[in-house]
C-alpha cells in the first residue's frame, strides 16, 4: 500500500498552549519535531509511528498522516490532483469515509463544497478501479479525511484518530463542567508531578485530573482502554501491530508503583462518578477519593502536588459566592499545604487574584474556547502574601 509505506509528514493538532508539551511527548517517542505551530507539531516517521503516536500521546487532539500535498487553483484542480491517488489501496469498496477541511482559497465560498469534490474524487477513482464505491457521510466514527487548503497550496490528510484523543473512553459520564483529558493531562504534566510526593486534586469533579495523573505516573498510555480508532477501518488493516504495540506497552507499565493520589469533591454525586471513571481507566484501587469540602482534604506530611480547577463562574456559579472559594482556597493553601506547590486552573483572572497568594509560574490554555490560566503558587513555610 504506498499511501502507507514509507516516512511521511504526521501533524498532530492540539489546543492552545500545549504544542511545547505535546513536542516533548513527540521526542520522548524518538520522533523529531519538524515545526511546532500554537496548535499544531509536525514530525515525520512512517505507520508504525503513527500508530505509536495514538496510543501514547497525552495531550495530542489526533494524528493526521500526510497523504499528498500538490498545488491547485480551483475545485477542478483540486479533483484532478486527487484523482491520480490510489484510493482504493485505503478504502474498501464497502466502507464508510467523510471529509473535513480548513480551506482558505478565494473560489471557495463553502467549505461543504471542497469536502465534495474530495469526495467524488474518491468515490470516482474506486468506482473506476473497483465497480463499486464505498459509502460517505458526516460520522467521523470510519475513515477520515483532512483536507488543508490555502492558497493554491493543498495537503491532504488521512485522520488516523477519528474521534479526538480526548476521548480515552473512561469517563461515560463527564459530570458538570468537566476537563477535556488531554488538557487534564497537559495540566498534570505543566505541574510536574511524576509520582514524587503526594498529588491532591480537591474539587476533583469527574476526576479527570486525579486519573490522568495516575495514568502518567503508572506509566499507562491513555490510548490503551479505547476500542476504536479510524486506522482500524484502513482496507487489509491488520489488528497484530497494534496489538503488539499495546502488549509492549503494557509490560511498561508500573502497576506496583505505589503512589499517593487523594481526590475529594463536595458533591457525592461526582465523588460517585470519578470513583466509576477511575475504575475504568484502571487505577480505581490508586486514588483515595473523599466527600468534603476541599478545606477538609487530608494533606500527607512530605510534599508534592495540589492541582485543582475550581468552577469559575462562566458555566456554574455565581461569582460573588466564587470569590469566597478563591480566598478561602488560598488560605487552604497557606495554612495547611506547606511543603507542597499548589496550581489552580481557572479561566476567570479576577477570581484568581483572590486567591492571595503571588503565582510564581503562570501557563495559559484554552478551555472550550475560554483563555484559561494555570497558576502555580509555591508554599514554604510563611509563604508571603501578594
Ligand atoms: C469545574 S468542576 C471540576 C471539574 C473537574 N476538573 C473534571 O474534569 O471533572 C468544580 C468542582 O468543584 C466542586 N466544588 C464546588 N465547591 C466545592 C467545595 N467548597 N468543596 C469541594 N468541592 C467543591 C464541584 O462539585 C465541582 O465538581
Amino acid at each position: 500500500m504506498p499511501l502507507l509505506e514509507g516516512r511521511h509528514q504526521i501533524v498532530v493538532p492540539c489546543s492552545p498552549g500545549i504544542a511545547p508539551l505535546l513536542s516533548r511527548e513527540i521526542r520522548a517517542q524518538k520522533l523529531p519535531v519538524l515545526e511546532e505551530l500554537a496548535t499544531s507539531v509536525t514530525t515525520r516517521g512512517d505507520f508504525h509511528a503513527v500508530l505509536k503516536l495514538n496510543l501514547h500521546l497525552r495531550c495530542g487532539q489526533r494524528v493526521l498522516w500526510r497523504l499528498a500535498a500538490f498545488k491547485a487553483e480551483d475545485a477542478d484542480q483540486l479533483y484532478a490532483g486527487l484523482m491520480p491517488l490510489p484510493w482504493e489501496e485505503l478504502i474498501p469498496a464497502d466502507g464508510y469515509f467523510t471529509v473535513t477541511s480548513i480551506v482558505d482559497n478565494p473560489t471557495i465560498r463553502d467549505n461543504r463544497f471542497a469536502n465534495l469534490r474530495v469526495k467524488d474524487a474518491i468515490v470516482d477513482r474506486i468506482r473506476k478501479r473497483c465497480g463499486r464505491r464505498p459509502d460517505s457521510g458526516p460520522r467521523r466514527d470510519r475513515l477520515v479525511f483532512y483536507l488543508f487548503w490555502r492558497g493554491d497550496e493543498v495537503r491532504i490528510y488521512l485522520d488516523t484518530s477519528g474521534p479526538t484523543l480526548a476521548r480515552r473512553d473512561y469517563r461515560l459520564d463527564p459530570g458538570k463542567a468537566p476537563l477535556r483529558e488531554t488538557l487534564a493531562a497537559a495540566l498534570v504534566l505543566t505541574s510536574g508531578w511524576e509520582g514524587k510526593g503526594s498529588f491532591l486534586n480537591p474539587m476533583c469533579g469527574s476526576g479527570t485530573l486525579a486519573i490522568e495523573a495516575a495514568l502518567l505516573a503508572r506509566n499507562i498510555p491513555p490510548g490503551l482502554l479505547r476500542q476504536e480508532y479510524s486506522f482500524q477501518f484502513l482496507k487489509d488493516y491488520k489488528n497484530r501491530e497494534w496489538r503488539t504495540l499495546k502488549a509492549e506497552a503494557r509490560r511498561r507499565t508500573r502497576p506496583d508503583r505505589r503512589l499517593r493520589i487523594i481526590a475529594s469533591d463536595i458533591d457525592p454525586a461526582m465523588i460517585r462518578l470519578a470513583r466509576e471513571n477511575a475504575e475504568r481507566a484502571g487505577v480505581g484501587e490508586v486514588i483515595e477519593f473523599i466527600e468534603c469540602d476541599f478545606a477538609a482534604t487530608p494533606v500527607p506530611e512530605g510534599g508534592g502536588v495540589v492541582l485543582c480547577n475550581p468552577e469559575y463562574g462562566s458555566r456554574l456559579g455565581a461569582e460573588e459566592e466564587l470569590k469566597k472559594t478563591y480566598r478561602r482556597l488560598g488560605d487552604f493553601f497557606k495554612q495547611r499545604a506547606a511543603g507542597y506547590t499548589a496550581w489552580v486552573f481557572s479561566g476567570n483572572p479576577a477570581l484568581m487574584a483572590e486567591v492571595g497568594l503571588r503565582p510564581a509560574q503562570r501557563f495559559k490554555f484554552d478551555n472550550g474556547g475560554i483563555p484559561c490560566e494555570l497558576a502555580s503558587y509555591p508554599l514554604y513555610s510563611g509563604s508571603l502574601p501578594a
